[in-house]
């Protein structure tokens, strides 16, 4: 059986590892790594699934504005293609949006599959009440309020909040 932990600065490079096997280079170009570009992640809200001393999954979640509302962006969520369907996934969600919760954020939103992650809660938003930086596809824009209300006002482009000079000098937000 695997734990669930928050990521340390020695689990990154394992981390980009599973992203890239994961997405591949096609990642680059979507406009939710473009939200992440140059911002750090939500370092406490980072959380790996370990089992044997091998990291299994990982999940990281970014800051981001939608209008000029705070909010979280759920992803990169990836896990080792041998070891999928076990409830990996599902886990790592499920600690982050706990975590997250705890923290006082108000609202977490992404951009995939709604049958998979309907499971933790998240729902379809109305097509074009979020714009995003780059084409998406709009019955993937899925929303989860963590406060009461917060997803029914969400609305607005879906932008960074800052610039974090230590990433940007990286060249990455990796991912
Ligand atoms: C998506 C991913 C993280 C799921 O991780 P996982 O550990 O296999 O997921 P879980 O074991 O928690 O859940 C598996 C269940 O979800 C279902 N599921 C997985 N992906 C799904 C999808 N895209 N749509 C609908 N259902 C899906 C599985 O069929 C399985 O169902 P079952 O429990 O009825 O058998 C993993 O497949 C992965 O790393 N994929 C490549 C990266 C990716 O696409 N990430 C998501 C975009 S951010």
């Amino acid at each position: 059986m695997w734990e669930i932990r928050q990521e340390r600065a020695e689990d990154a490079p394992l981390v980009e590892a599973l992203n890239a096997a994961a997405f591949g280079p096609g990642r680059y170009a979507k406009s939710a790594y473009r939200l992440r570009e140059g911002v750090a992640q939500e370092a406490s809200l980072a959380f790996v699934a370990v089992e044997d001393g091998v990291l299994r999954g990982s999940v990281r979640f970014w800051p981001i504005l939608v209008g000029n509302d705070p909010a979280l962006l759920l992803g990169p969520l990836a896990v080792q293609s041998a070891q999928r369907g076990r409830g990996i996934g599902i886990d790592l969600m499920r600690k982050g949006i706990a975590a997250a919760k705890e923290l006082g954020h108000a609202v977490i939103i992404l951009v995939g599959d709604e049958p998979y992650y309907a499971r933790v809660g998240f729902t379809r938003l109305p097509p074009g009440r979020l714009k995003f930086p780059g084409p998406v596809d709009a019955s993937r824009v899925l929303g989860l309020s963590l406060k009461q209300g917060a997803l029914v006002t969400l609305s607005g482009t879906v932008r960074r909040p800052r610039l974090d000079e230590a990433v940007c000098a990286q060249g990455a937000g990796m991912g």
